[in-house]
């Protein structure tokens, strides 16, 4: 059973993982439209996960006898002035989803709910994760800076790692495939 804090704690971090969500969908249609379908796909995979992070919170709640409530989202952005735009977005957006999480665990902490702490230690590790990958994303974007056929080329890379994300998305979906 989870105290009412950690549920209320729980349930914010619902609603950022659910706007978290839009906002790369958001993200991935503006790069659609302005000619980056790599970092396009990669966003969309990115929406998706976002949306696997809500929906294991959602059942991790309801499982150990608390209610999951879905709450009001405000409207992301649609308006980017460029793909490091976008990414220096996503970067600032994934460290205060980092700290939001590291909020939670010490909520649990503080009411001695070891399970729940344990169970964060994986939204800890994905966001340590998340943060790097995007760092080198925007590494690479300064990198290429305005010329065309850097950026052209890092949009391949994007859409490398959008399909390397699919696949591992796809193998948690499918427990047990490949045995
Ligand atoms: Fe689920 Fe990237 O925060």
């Amino acid at each position: 059973m989870v105290t009412k804090i950690v549920e209320k704690a729980i349930n914010e971090q619902i609603r950022k993982e659910e706007h978290s969500s839009r906002i790369y969908l958001s993200m991935a249609s503006w790069s659609q439209v302005n000619g980056f379908q790599g970092a396009a796909e990669w966003l969309y995979a990115q929406a998706d996960e976002e949306r696997m992070h809500e929906l294991k919170l959602i059942h991790y709640l309801n499982d150990r006898g608390g209610n999951a409530h879905l709450a009001d989202l405000e409207k992301p952005a649609t308006k980017f002035k460029s793909l490091l735009d976008v990414f220096q977005q996503v970067l600032k957006h994934e460290e205060y989803i980092s700290v939001s999480i590291n909020k939670v665990y010490a909520v649990s902490i503080k009411q001695n709910d070891y399970s729940t702490g344990n169970f964060l230690q994986w939204y800890i590790t994905e966001q340590t994760e998340e943060e790097s990958t995007v760092r080198a994303i925007l590494d690479q974007i300064r990198l290429a800076g305005e010329e065309k056929g850097g950026l052209f080329h890092m949009d391949k890379e994007l859409a490398a790692q959008a399909a390397r994300k699919r696949a591992s998305q796809l193998a948690a979906a499918t427990p047990n495939a490949g045995n």
